[in-house]
């Protein structure tokens, strides 16, 4: 979108308006829509000028996106990469015309930590480590295999890579076996298409560990339409903890979920701020984030904000 245009001229007071160009992925999920909304509401909040865009999961998109906010001279960007790898060049660009980038929920592997200030957003790899975790306490008194079906966020993105790493980390005993992993992109619509297919494929599945809450309900209608009840024939495992999602589990179609807060906006702006004062930032900041059962679901729906 087009923003005003006279950001960088200083007004009387000597106070200069704080501009934040924000490259965002997409609009994939209940996630996205909730981040979306709370960059969007924190940013007013507190005086900062927001110029979006978002990339519709593509990272050319992005890129050009953040390209153009270093010709247009604003004071920070911010964004949320796609993928982890891929961004060194376009980040020593925004280096060289010496304005600050921070990135929130999704990690660069980038080795040259300073091409940006600071990384705030959650612990992907905990999170998988927690979902794990859910399953091997779950059939710790049973000797008979276990199939898992997984459904994998978009390829090569940071949740993506740490939510499989982190959760075989925990689930290494020989009896689980994971027969199928698949990207389902982190929508309602890719979730449910691949959960087909898998069902398809897969005469016995025990359970699914989808890498967010909107694959994990493509799949439970996938999982309907073959006649399966989800939560009880297979048991499903989420990330987000998104609204949808926790009715489900509530309702019973979801076993568990992992939170992942959307939350980042106040941070963030608060980190902005920070920065362009000068003032020394930590290189990382950890969202907090808790996990649910179904009881737990039923009992925190009422109070939850997205
Ligand atoms: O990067 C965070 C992930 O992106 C969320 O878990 C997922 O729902 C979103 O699309």
């Amino acid at each position: 979108g087009s923003g005003g245009t006279d950001s960088a001229g200083t007004s009387g007071s000597g106070d200069k308006k704080i501009v934040m160009g924000f490259a965002q992925v997409g609009a994939e999920s209940g996630w996205r829509t909730a981040n979306t909304k709370s960059i969007q509401e924190s940013a007013k909040e507190a005086g900062i000028e927001l110029k979006f865009s978002d990339a519709q999961q593509k990272q050319e998109n992005q890129i050009k996106a953040i390209r153009s906010y270093i010709q247009q001279k604003v004071s920070v960007i911010a964004f949320s990469p796609v993928v982890e790898s891929g961004w060194d060049t376009i980040l020593k660009e925004a280096k060289n015309a010496k304005i600050p980038v921070i990135l929130t929920d999704r990690a660069v592997d980038s080795p040259d930590k300073s091409l940006y200030k600071t990384f705030l957003g959650s612990d992907f790899v905990e999170e998988g480590k927690k979902a794990g975790q859910w399953l091997v306490d779950q059939y710790k008194d049973s000797k008979d295999p276990v199939n898992i079906v997984q459904l994998e966020g978009t390829t090569g993105s940071a949740p993506a890579n740490d939510r499989k790493a982190g959760f075989e980390q925990v689930v290494t005993d020989p009896k689980f076996k994971v027969i199928a992993s698949q990207t389902g992109d982190f929508t309602r619509a890719k979730g449910k298409e691949v959960m087909e297919a898998f069902l398809k494929a897969n005469p016995k599945i025990d359970v699914l560990y989808a890498h967010n809450d909107d694959m994990a309900l493509g799949a439970i209608e996938a999982i309907e339409g073959a006649g399966k009840v989800p939560g009880k024939d297979i048991k499903i495992i989420s990330v987000d903890a998104v609204h949808d999602g926790m009715q489900a589990l509530a309702d019973g179609k979801i076993n568990y979920i992992v939170e992942c807060s959307p939350l980042l906006g106040p941070q963030l702006m608060d980190l902005t701020k920070k920065v362009l004062a000068g003032e020394e930032v930590p290189a990382r900041v950890v969202t907090e984030e808790t996990a649910f059962t179904q009881e737990q679901a039923k009992q925190a729906l009422p109070e939850r904000k997205y």
